[in-house]
């Protein structure tokens, strides 16, 4: 059974100079309205009627639009008692009365775009909010009922030091904020940084050291570290999220939305015009072969905390882990990427730096 969904929003008022995600800046009201509609038709199309664990409704810039719209997506779902239902905001757009009636609505999971709390880096990174703007979102979403806040922050930016990155984490901490979401800046194709490569952006190194100095800044505060990019005090852990990483099943709703069901992965297409002409065809509709779904196991087990469950993959698989993978595993043990756990191994603090390479040795 499919418990939880996503949902994508593929809007923003400005694009980010460092995003490749799919976002169409400067839509107009009409092109909304007719993108809402062609969601609701897919969402109807293909939902069975579950009751849902959790929704994410994730962008692009979800906060664009209105709270009706927003409404109209939580309408067609049903929902567990306490499912997690989160959205993602800008601060730029959203105010107190805004966050009001998405809690009303029956949000109760936020997630805050904060990306620097330094306007000199905000600027040059082309996000539209000042640093005041992000810490008064964190207090309005507080006042307007939500226990449940999470902030996204980037790593490596230009002209970032490991002292600001720590001090804005610790600013965003000591305001309350349970969950913390950290991304390694990561230049990709279709983003303006692609072609206009920024001066003064902190090198593999320096990266690597503020991944660290964050995690020893955030575990002495009493967060874990649940997931390679993530960081809660626990009880506040992505439910969403920890679905995806343990392999679960979900929905994707929405123009560019990846879902996962019954070992089938597929995703919408990517285009506004290409979606809503028909929003019932997917690309990359694949089952996986069993090969492909052990090494999935694998690469989205070691992303977490706790890493991966032996037992649990032997039974499933049909395998004895240790004795398949042991090169790898020797090889990682002994320079102290990867730990030994209770239900089987993990990677350390090191490993986490060094994930692409250790997990492409496994598969
Ligand atoms: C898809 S965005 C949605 C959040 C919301 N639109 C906002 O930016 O305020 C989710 C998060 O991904 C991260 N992100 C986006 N592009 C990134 C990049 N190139 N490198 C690292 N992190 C990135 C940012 O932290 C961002 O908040
Ligand atoms: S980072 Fe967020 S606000 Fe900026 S362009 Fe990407 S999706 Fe839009």
């Amino acid at each position: 059974m499919t418990q939880c969904a996503y949902v994508h929003i593929p809007f923003c008022k400005n694009k980010c100079k460092y995003c490749s995600f799919v976002s169409y800046p400067k839509q107009n009201a009409e092109v909304k309205k007719s993108y809402i509609k062609t969601l609701l038709k897919e969402i109807e199309y293909f939902y069975k009627d579950e009751s849902l664990k959790t929704l994410y409704i994730g962008g692009g810039t979800p906060s664009l639009l209105d709270i009706e719209d927003l409404d109209s997506i939580l309408q067609c779902f049903n929902f567990e008692n306490n499912a997690e239902i989160t959205i993602e905001v800008n601060p730029e757009t959203v105010n107190f009365d805004y966050m009001q009636r998405l809690y009303a609505v029956g949000f109760n999971r936020i997630s805050i775009g904060i990306q620097s709390l330094d306007n000199n880096i905000l600027k040059s990174i082309g996000r539209i909010h000042d640093a005041s703007t992000a810490l008064q979102t964190i207090i309005a979403a507080q006042k307007a009922g939500f226990k449940n806040i999470s902030t996204d922050f980037i790593y490596g930016l230009p002209k970032q030091t490991i002292d600001s990155f720590v001090k804005d984490l610790i600013q965003v901490v000591d305001l309350g904020i349970k969950h913390i979401s950290l991304y390694g800046l990561k230049i990709e194709d279709g983003c303006y940084f692609y072609q206009n490569i920024p001066s003064h952006l902190p090198d593999d190194d320096m990266q690597a050291d503020m991944y660290l100095a964050a995690i020893e800044t955030l575990e002495k505060r009493g967060f874990s570290h649940y997931e390679i990019s993530n960081f809660a005090i626990p009880s506040l852990e992505s439910r969403h999220n920890m679905n995806y990483w343990s392999d679960g099943e979900y929905y994707g709703f929405g123009v560019a939305a990846h879902g996962y069901i019954g070992g089938v992965r597929y995703s919408n297409f990517c285009g506004l015009n290409e979606y809503e002409k028909d929003y019932t065809q997917k690309e990359f509709l694949r089952a996986l072969s069993k090969k492909e779904r052990l090494q999935e196991t694998i690469f989205l087990g070691f992303r977490r905390g706790d890493g991966i469950d032996i037992a649990d993959i032997n039974e499933k698989f049909c395998i004895d882990f240790d004795k398949v993978y042991s090169t790898v595993l020797n090889k990682y043990l002994l320079t102290g990427h990867i730990i030994k756990t209770a239900q089987g191994y993990k990677l350390s603090d090191n490993g986490f730096l060094l994930s692409n390479i250790i997990l492409a040795d496994f598969i």
